[in-house]
């Protein structure tokens, strides 16, 4: 897909790009806002922009979309591209929006790099980034046309249901009175909500109910902070502020975590803690489609008292034909349940079994660890991160 000369010069320059990424992206990111301050407030998230998470995720993906074509020029990395699309789908990223981006990244690589970005440079790079940011906006316009709901909508919150000390569920009927489409087990919706200040921050939640409800619902961990970092805005915001009968502005339905369409293959679910949001959907799911090969589903969480949606995980789980729920909690473990981290030893894993994993990011490294030990092939074992996808910049 690069051209050959383009190659040739992307090649020699990715170290020095990456070695520079950190010093590009905080020019680029203080550019960018600095000229519209908007993005910030409204379409940012500015907790990533203060932990400086999300940062690394868009430089890092930009590097890694350059090694992987200059590795494999026959391919485009459509699982990388497709998981930003999704993200950006859920948050109305717009075409023109690309130029406004690739103005301030170029200033930032010219500003670091100096002398080094000769014309030459400079057009080989440009290469590589209008080739991602073209795919980007191919596949995002197709999102947008499937989603058959045109930009965000308001929804009413008919019910809130307290489900742990931490995490409560909003029940959200169209205020429309609309249609509302059936989602894909797994997929989450963007919130947007006004704050104190005046910004509107946008937040991504997972659906946790079934996807063929005309109820949509969202289940929200409060986010505390830790004496050096604050409380997390819009987790909080909606635990204060939010009641039935408000309204919450929701984007459609987008993410790539679904379901294979493989009614015949073995499926295990495994989640920590908040994690079990996008488990408890595609569980109504596989007992919507009357699911007959093995379910094993897995669940760590700190204790009973934590576990938010325990009893749809265990009812869901119970009117499978052949499925078993496992769980473990670091303390309080009642019989039946077993102590510590979650751990697949004596777990029965299937052959040809299709993995979903969502949690901390510790939890998953080990589960797809203890998956692949246990022969599940790597392209079998799926992902959601509750953040910035910091595996995926890293390619
Ligand atoms: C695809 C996806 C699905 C998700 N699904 C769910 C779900 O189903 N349920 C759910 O509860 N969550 C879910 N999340 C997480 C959710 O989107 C939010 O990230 C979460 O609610 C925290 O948002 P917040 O606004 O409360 O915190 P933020 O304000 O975004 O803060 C996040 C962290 O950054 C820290 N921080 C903020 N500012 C600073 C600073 N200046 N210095 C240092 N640290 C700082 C905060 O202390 C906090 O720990 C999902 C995320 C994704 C990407
Ligand atoms: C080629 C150009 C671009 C690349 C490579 C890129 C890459 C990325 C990546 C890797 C993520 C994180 C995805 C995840 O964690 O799941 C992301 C998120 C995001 N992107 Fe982009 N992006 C590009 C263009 C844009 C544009 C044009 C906008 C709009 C101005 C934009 C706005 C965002 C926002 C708001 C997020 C969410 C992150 C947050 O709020 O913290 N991106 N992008």
């Amino acid at each position: 897909m690069l051209s050959a000369p383009s190659a040739a010069v992307v090649r020699a320059t990715l170290p020095a790009v990456g070695a520079h990424l950190d010093e590009i992206t905080e020019r680029f990111y203080a550019g960018l806002f600095a000229a519209h301050p908007g993005l910030l407030r409204d379409l940012f998230n500015r907790g990533n922009q203060a932990a400086g998470t999300q940062r690394q995720a868009l430089a890092g993906s930009i590097t890694a979309f350059a090694t992987h074509l200059l590795d494999h020029p026959e391919q485009r990395p459509d699982a990388m591209l497709h998981r930003i699309a999704h993200k950006h789908a859920s948050l109305g990223v717009a075409p023109e929006q690309y130029a406004v981006v690739h103005e301030h990244l170029f200033a930032a690589i010219a500003g670091v790099l100096g002398e080094a970005v000769t014309p030459e440079v400079a057009a080989a790079w440009d290469e590589v980034y209008w080739l991602m940011a073209n795919a980007l906006v191919a596949i995002e316009k197709r999102l947008y046309e499937e989603s058959g709901e045109p930009g965000p909508r308001q929804w009413e919150v008919v019910e809130r249901v307290e489900e742990t000390a931490d995490v409560a569920t909003f029940r959200l009927r169209p205020g429309d009175g609309g249609p509302v489409p059936a989602f894909r087990a797994g997929q989450y919706v963007s919130v947007r909500v006004g704050l104190p200040d005046g910004a509107r921050q946008i937040r991504q939640y997972s659906l946790s109910g079934a996807p063929a409800e005309t109820i949509r619902q969202i289940s929200v961990k409060r986010v505390p902070g830790d004496g050096t970092s604050p409380d997390g805005e819009v987790s909080n915001h909606l635990h204060a502020r939010v009641r039935e009968g408000d309204v919450l502005e929701l984007s459609a339905p987008y993410g790539d975590l679904v379901l294979d369409d493989a009614p015949d293959a073995p499926v295990l679910l495994a989640s920590a803690g908040i994690g079990v949001t996008p488990m408890i959907a595609m569980l109504a799911q596989l007992a919507e489609d009357g699911h007959r090969a093995p379910v094993t589903v897995v669940h760590g969480d700190r204790s009973p008292a934590d576990h938010a949606l325990r009893a749809e995980h265990e009812a869901y789980t119970a009117k499978l034909p052949d499925a078993a729920l496992h769980l473990w909690y670091e303390q309080d473990a009642p019989a039946g349940a077993r102590t510590g981290f979650v751990d697949l030893t004596g777990v029965a894993v299937p052959a040809g079994t299709r993995a979903y994993l969502c949690g901390p990011l510790p939890f998953m490294r080990s589960v797809r660890e203890q998956l692949l030990a246990r022969g599940v092939a790597p392209a079998d074992i799926h992902y959601e991160v509750f953040g910035p996808d910091l595996w995926l910049a890293r390619g």
